[in-house]
C-alpha cells in the first residue's frame, strides 16, 4: 500500500526574517524568506521594528510558500512554528498566525525549538547532502547562540557547552561596527578575510573552562586595537581592512575549532555538523574540511540556504514530530528563552 504524503507548513519569525516553507515528507517544495532591510540603518535588530515587519510580511510570505509548493491549503497535514528562543514580539506574530491557521483548517499544530531546528536542518532530504548518523556533535553558531550539542537522537540533545556572553555572530557584527562595515557584518568580514593576511595582527583567544565560549573580550580588544592604531594613522582601517578582517576571522575560527577538538576528545564522537548563520562562513567550512583530512572527522555542512534563519528547518522538525504524533495544545505560548 502506498503511504500517504505528509505536507507540513513551517513558519519562522524568531528574529528579523519572516519565512514560510512547505515540505512533502522530508523534501522541500518551497522555502520563502523575507529579510528585513530596515535594521541595517540601526546597526542591529530593533525588536519593535522586527515585530511590525513580521506583521506586514507574514500573510504574503505564507501565501507565496503555499503557491510555490503547488498545493492548496486544504492539503496541509499540520503547521509547525518557531516557539522560541527569540525576540518575544517577533515570536508572537508567527505563533499567533500558526495557531489561527491550524485552528481554521482543523489540523494539528506543532511547536518547534529554533536551535534544534538549526541542527535538524541536516535531515532535509537533498540529493547532494549526507545526513549525520547518531550520535553526532552539532555546533550551532548564529547571531544569538554559540553551542556545542551532543545529538543522540532527533529529540535527545544535550548542550555540552555554550557562550557565557556574546554569540559568535555578535562578535562578527560588533567587530564590523567598529570597522565601519554594514549590518550584518559577518558576510562582509568573511569576504574581505579571504583577501587578507590572517597573521597580520594578533588577537588573544579567551581562556574559558571546558566547552564554554566567550566573545565579549575579543570585541573589546578589537575596539582598543582600532582606537590605538587610528591615533597614529587615521586611515589605518581603510588601508588595512582586508588584513584586519582576516586576522579577526583567523582568531574566531581558532576559538571555534579549539572547542570542537576538545568536544571530540571528551566524547570520542567524530561526526560533526554545524548550523546557524555563521556556518555560511568560508573559514569554518574550510577548517572543517581540513579536519576531515587531519583528524579523521566526518563533517556535515548545511546548504547555504539552510544556514541563516529559514522555515524549511522548522518544517523538517514539524515532519519528524508529526511522525511521532507529537502535537501542541492550542494554548502553547511563545517562549523567548526556550531551552532544549
Ligand atoms: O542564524 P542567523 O540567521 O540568525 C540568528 O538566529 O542569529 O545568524 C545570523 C548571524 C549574523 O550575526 C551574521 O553576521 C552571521 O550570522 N553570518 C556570518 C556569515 N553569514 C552570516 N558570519 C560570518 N561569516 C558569514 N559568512
Ligand atoms: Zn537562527
Amino acid at each position: 500500500m502506498k503511504k500517504e504524503n505528509i505536507y507540513i507548513l513551517g513558519i519562522e519569525s524568531s528574529c528579523d526574517d519572516t519565512s514560510a516553507a512547505v515540505l512533502c515528507n522530508d523534501k522541500i517544495l518551497s522555502n520563502v524568506v523575507a529579510d528585513q532591510k530596515i535594521h541595517a540603518e540601526y546597526g542591529g535588530v530593533v525588536p519593535e521594528l522586527a515585530s511590525r515587519a513580521h506583521q506586514q510580511n507574514i500573510v504574503p510570505v505564507v501565501d507565496r510558500a503555499i503557491e510555490r509548493a503547488g498545493i492548496s491549503k486544504d492539503q496541509l497535514s499540520a503547521i509547525a512554528f518557531t516557539r522560541g528562543p527569540g525576540l518575544m514580539g517577533s515570536l508572537l506574530v508567527g505563533t499567533s498566525f500558526a495557531k489561527s491557521l491550524a485552528y481554521g483548517l482543523n489540523i494539528p499544530l506543532i511547536d518547534v525549538n529554533h536551535m534544534q531546528a538549526h541542527i535538524l536542518a541536516h535531515f532535509i532530504d537533498e540529493d547532494d547532502h549526507n545526513k549525520p548518523p547518531f550520535p553526532f556533535l552539532a555546533m550551532t553558531i548564529s547571531g544569538g547562540h554559540t553551542q556545542i550539542v551532543k545529538v543522540s537522537n532527533y529529540f535527545e540533545m544535550e548542550v555540552l557547552g555554550e557562550t557565557i556572553d556574546d554569540a559568535v555572530g555578535e562578535a562578527y557584527d560588533k567587530s564590523g561596527k567598529v570597522l565601519g562595515l554594514g549590518y550584518p557584518a559577518g558576510p562582509e568580514i568573511d569576504k574581505r578575510a579571504q583577501l587578507g593576511n590572517p597573521k597580520a595582527y594578533h588577537f588573544t583567544k579567551p581562556k574559558v573552562e571546558g566547552l564554554g565560549f566567550s566573545f565579549s573580550g575579543l570585541k573589546t580588544a578589537i575596539l582598543y586595537f582600532v582606537q590605538r592604531e587610528t591615533k597614529n594613522n587615521p586611515d589605518f582601517v581603510k588601508e588595512n581592512i582586508n588584513d584586519i578582517c582576516a586576522s579577526i576571522q583567523y582568531t574566531i575560527i581558532g576559538i571555534l575549532m579549539d572547542k570542537l577538538k576538545l568536544a571530540v576528545k571528551q566524547t570520542g564522537i567524530k561526526h560533526i555538523a554545524i548550523g546557524g548563520g555563521v556556518s555560511a562562513n568560508s573559514g569554518i567550512r574550510k577548517a572543517l574540511k581540513d579536519a576531515e583530512q587531519n583528524h579523521g572527522w566526518t563533517t556535515y555542512i548545511p546548504k547555504f540556504e539552510y544556514t541563516t534563519d529559514n522555515a524549511a528547518m522548522i518544517a523538517i522538525v514539524g515532519y519528524l514530530k508529526y511522525l511521532e504524533h507529537d502535537f501542541s495544545d492550542f494554548n502553547v505560548m511563545a517562549t523567548a528563552r526556550l531551552k532544549f
